[in-house]
């Protein structure tokens, strides 16, 4: 087909484990010599090699494509959703502080996304392309934590069966993220301060002296103030943290987040699960803005990715979402708006002296002057849902 001539061609199958993936062909261009038995025993060899090669660029360009959509997943998994003013903010100081040399500190309630913004900050500097390291100070007991966070020698303690390099090493070019540094022991705390200052660790057990290259991003739920009062934290070591401080609001002060927050949600969970969830109905919605989020957009997450699962609709509706939230929300819309009826007064007074009471019938229906059926009954004709 070529036009090329020959007088001996030769063929043989790549084949791995039984599978014929590709022939492997040769010609022979000397002028009208043969090929023979020890060539075809080459080529054979030689296709046998290819079919090795080819597998694991098969699986190479496979892991590769895997590789480009979970790093999709985990970039959206990691933006920061948000158009309120108060978020809007938090995004551009970190994104203004970060190619700056730092120590950062980021504060807020549990589950308002300190997490995220010390990630935005890492890949927003130049050190992005190295690694982001989080190590959660308080999920570790005293002993444990300078051996991960500084690594230890073969046999510094029982257990200590091999080399180990500490997150500081291992974040070395990178960002090192210490989460919940409220928590974390006074001694430790020395520890730490003194790496911050000389750039120096020594891994437990040895005393050869390691140079660390790390960008430090701190993040505490706990008043630090207060621990200083305390004496449960160190002054110095909060000095040398809080050299550029964000504070992170809470999702109750800017609800307007909760629409687009929620909506992330259903599209993550509902593409995650492969069901094919279309939105919130108005209650829902209505439910969330009021509801006061104490854990904040972790808590609003869960809810999500638990009613997703439950929902048999292609709407989110009321009936769909955990109980918890159900509860705590009814009553609270319920007590903050005007009732006009002497029945609705009625209910929203008995509500109210039951949430004052600890939800105790014996005791709320003793203040109404009423006997403990007689509350019930009431309880169930206003369709009153006892929280404890
Ligand atoms: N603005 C946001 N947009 C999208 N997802 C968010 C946002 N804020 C937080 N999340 C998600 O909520 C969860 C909690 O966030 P994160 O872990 O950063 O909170 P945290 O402040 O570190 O909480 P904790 O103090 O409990 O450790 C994570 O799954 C995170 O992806
Ligand atoms: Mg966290």
């Amino acid at each position: 087909m070529t036009g090329f001539v020959t007088h001996s061609i030769m063929a043989a199958p790549v084949e791995y484990q039984g599978e014929i993936l590709r022939t492997l062909e040769v010609l022979n261009p000397k002028d009208k010599s043969q090929f023979d038995n020890t060539d075809l025993v080459l080529v054979e060899a030689l296709a046998s090699q290819v079919a090795i090669a080819i597998r694991y660029c098969d699986s190479y360009s496979k892991l590769n494509e895997e590789n480009v959509e979970l790093k999709k997943a985990i970039h959206l998994e990691n933006t920061i959703i948000g158009q309120s003013k108060a978020i809007r903010e938090v995004i551009q100081l970190a994104e203004k502080v970060a190619p700056f040399e730092v120590t950062v500190l980021l504060t807020g309630e549990s589950g308002t996304g300190k997490e995220l913004v010390a990630r935005l900050i890492h890949e927003s500097s130049p050190r992005k392309e190295k690694p982001f390291i989080a190590v959660n100070c308080s999920a570790l007991p005293e002993n444990l934590i300078e051996s991960e966070l500084f690594g230890h020698e073969k046999g510094a303690f029982t257990g200590a069966i091999t080399n180990r390099k500490g997150k500081f090493e291992m974040a070395s070019g990178g960002t090192l993220f210490l989460d919940e540094i409220g928590d974390m022991g006074f001694s430790v705390q020395a520890k730490i301060l003194r790496v911050l200052e000389t750039g120096i660790i020594e891994r437990v057990g040895s005393n050869q002296l390691i140079r660390t290259n790390v960008r430090v991003i701190a993040a505490t739920n706990k008043n630090l103030r207060l621990l200083l009062d305390e004496e449960k934290f160190r002054e110095d070591l909060y000095y040398r943290l809080n050299e550029i401080h964000i504070e992170i609001p809470p999702l109750k002060e800017r609800k307007s987040d909760i629409p687009l927050l929620a909506n992330h949600f259903l599209n993550l969970f509902s593409s995650l699960f492969q069901k094919n969830i279309k939105g919130l109905s108005e209650e829902v919605l209505d439910l969330f803005m009021n509801h006061e989020w104490p854990g904040n957009i972790r808590e609003m997450k869960n809810v999500i990715k638990a009613s997703v699962i439950l929902s048999d609709d292609p709407t989110i509706l009321l009936g769909s979402l955990p109980d918890e939230i159900r509860r705590t929300k009814s009553q609270k819309v319920f007590l903050s708006k005007e009732i006009g009826s002497l029945e609705g007064l009625e209910k929203q007074h008995i509500t109210k002296l039951l949430m004052e009471n600890d939800w105790n019938k014996t005791k709320t229906a003793q203040i109404l002057n009423i006997s403990r059926p007689t509350l019930n009954a009431k309880i169930k004709q206003y369709g009153i849902i006892i929280e404890k």
